[in-house]
């Protein structure tokens, strides 16, 4: 295994013909959980769809190597299958596909199979298991389909969780449930983490070791996670630019 899960390197990217990242370096240790910062409309959500690869998010220039291989003009489906794993920010809804069917799709199995002993469990444990008969996020409210993405995802068995605003909208039983079983699945695996927060609520139950901040598309203050935060809540996204201007041109960086 890479010393490295994930390594990006001065990444460009263009939506509809607009550049939103900014040569954006970022780097996630095997086995590291780290956190990632940020305004609304920073980049975020873009840094980690150029990541797994969604068209529409056109890298300009730079590289992403996942686990020793550069993966910077692989498929989308080449990088799942290799191990990247997202959890949206948006789950979208799959109208006509049921939620036990996509659990059995997501494990690698046929839909006339019957469901795997595991995500049955993990189902229950996320309180999920009355919903296996209705069409995946069709009329689910925000915090259940928190909970059906990460049931999907963990089944999945990713070794890098891109894991968007987890805890965005989500109730303080429904974040312990979630936080558990990822935090749990990280440990088991040896897994790696990127999560995007803004509360860092999340942080309560995944172990974290380092974050970082996205402002207009650049990446400053890397950092540990509760320090990060107190400068955000202390000096705002602006003060920390400011700051981490200030440090550049005293030399202290
Ligand atoms: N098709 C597009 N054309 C132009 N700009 C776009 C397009 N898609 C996204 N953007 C812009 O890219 C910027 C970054 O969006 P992104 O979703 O990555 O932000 P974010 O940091 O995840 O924000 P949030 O915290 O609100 O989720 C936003 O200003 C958004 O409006
Ligand atoms: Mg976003």
């Amino acid at each position: 295994m890479a010393e490295n899960m994930l390594e990006v390197r001065d990444l460009l990217v263009d939506v509809g013909g607009k550049r939103i990242l900014n040569k954006v370096n970022l780097d996630v240790a095997s086995g590291e959980s780290r956190v990632l910062f940020g305004p609304n409309g920073s980049g975020k959500t873009t840094l980690l769809m150029a990541i797994l690869g969604i068209p529409g998010y056109e890298i300009a220039g730079g590289s992403i190597v996942f686990n020793g291989k550069d993966v910077t003009k692989w498929s989308i489906d080449e990088r799942a299958r290799h191990g990247i794993g997202f959890g949206f920010q948006q789950p979208p809804e799959v109208v006509g596909v049921k939620l036990g069917d996509m659990l059995k799709v997501c494990e690698g199995r046929k839909t006339s199979e019957h469901l795997s002993d595991e995500a049955a469990g993990l189902a229950e444990r996320l309180d999920m298991a009355s919903y296996l008969d209705r069409d995946v996020n069709v009329g689910f409210s925000v915090g259940e389909r928190k909970r059906s993405e990460v049931l999907q995802l963990l089944l999945m068995k990713p070794r890098l969780m891109l894991l968007d605003e987890p805890d965005s909208g989500v109730d303080i039983d429904s974040l312990s449930l979630i936080g558990g079983v990822i935090q749990e699945y990280l440990k088991k695996k040896g897994a790696s983490a990127l999560i995007i927060t803004h509360q860092g609520h999340i942080l309560e139950h995944i172990k974290a070791g380092r974050a970082c901040m996205l402002i207009k598309g650049s990446m400053y203050c890397y950092n540990k996670p509760g320090k990060v935060l107190e400068d955000i809540r202390k000096k705002g996204y602006e003060g920390c630019i400011k700051c981490h201007n200030q440090s550049l041109t005293s030399g202290k960086r």
